[in-house]
């Protein structure tokens, strides 16, 4: 019997602007994030298991936060009729950090069990796959994770439309930084929800929705203090959704003290990470040591010149 594996890829993602209006049909932003990668091998084996940083043992007795996984490993071995696998996962994407680690691990493996078994994975497919495992990490997923992990441009993004390709040269760096407390997508999500059936979330969602698209013509202008005032705006009405935490607060405030044009919470929120934008090298810089001092070492910066 010949040895052979399958290998997938993909990268963390930073949703620029829009989150959790998204999960209701308005436009939001996202940009792939290529410091921070997973690889996915498949190797075969006389039962399914997985080997990563985060679970190792047989796929039928991971933790239920890891259903999305056994779901989706099922579902590709009957779609592609292959034999157990073993799944080796290097992940370097934080979890719970909002830079979409459950959607890039899901997506990662269904490029590997199809490049295992030798059949063509086609960009929708894999969307497909990918959004089946999002949808049990938190029910209502939009798809914009799905979308950002798997490819390697930035992107408008409107629920079951087709997505458009943004070009994100602008003349700025962006500072990612982690909080160093866990982010919590599938709660944050559902208080919005709670919200929304109470008629108290509309308005906020609509007014980050009118900022995705607002976003997308201050990119096209290159027009960069706009940019950083959408972000700001955005960031008052995630606060008012309740979606923020006192810590990301803090460090937008501080990032828009140290320089900052515009700042604001990405991702699913109640922790994780924050972005600032900056017109400048050296203020990006300067938030960058801040940060990595004071909250987490995982600080990242992003020259979109
Ligand atoms: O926390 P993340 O990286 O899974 O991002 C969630 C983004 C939301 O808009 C809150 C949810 C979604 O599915 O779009």
């Amino acid at each position: 019997m010949s040895f052979h594996q399958g290998v997938g890829r993909a990268h963390a993602k930073i949703i620029l602007i829009g989150e959790h209006a998204v999960v209701y049909g308005h436009p939001g932003i996202a940009l792939p994030f290529f410091p921070l990668g997973v690889v996915a091998t498949i190797t075969e084996s006389n039962h399914d298991e997985m080997i990563s940083d985060f679970y190792q043992g047989p796929l039928i007795k991971a933790p239920t936060h890891l259903l999305f996984l056994q779901t989706l490993v099922q579902t590709l071995r009957s779609t592609l009729n292959l034999n157990p696998i073993s799944i080796h996962i290097k992940n370097q994407i934080p979890p719970a950090g909002g830079m979409g680690s459950s959607a890039a691990i899901s997506s990662a493996i269904v490029a590997a069990c199809y490049d295992y078994a030798k059949q063509p994975l086609d960009d929708q497919k894999r969307f497909d796959l990918t959004q089946l495992a999002e949808k049990i990490v938190h029910g209502s997923a939009s798809g914009i994770d799905a979308l950002t992990t798997s490819h390697d441009h930035a992107w408008y993004f409107i629920k079951n439309k087709p997505p458009v390709i943004v070009d994100l040269k602008v003349p700025g760096f962006l500072v990612v930084a982690n909080s160093g407390i866990r982010g919590q997508t599938k709660d944050a999500v559902s208080q919005v929800a709670q919200l929304f059936t109470k008629n108290l979330a509309q308005a906020h969602l609509e007014s980050i929705g009118l900022m995705g698209l607002l976003m997308k013509e201050a990119i096209e202008r290159k027009e960069i203090d706009d940019m950083a005032r959408l972000m700001n705006q955005a960031q008052f009405h995630l606060h008012a959704l309740g979606v923020s935490h006192p810590v990301l607060d803090q460090m937008v405030n501080e990032a828009l003290s140290m320089g900052a044009l515009g700042a604001k919470l990405t991702g699913g929120g109640l922790g994780g990470c924050m972005i600032a934008l900056t017109d400048q090298l050296a203020s990006a810089q300067k938030i960058q040591q801040f940060f990595s001092k004071t909250y987490s070492p995982n600080v990242w910066m992003m020259d979109l010149t």
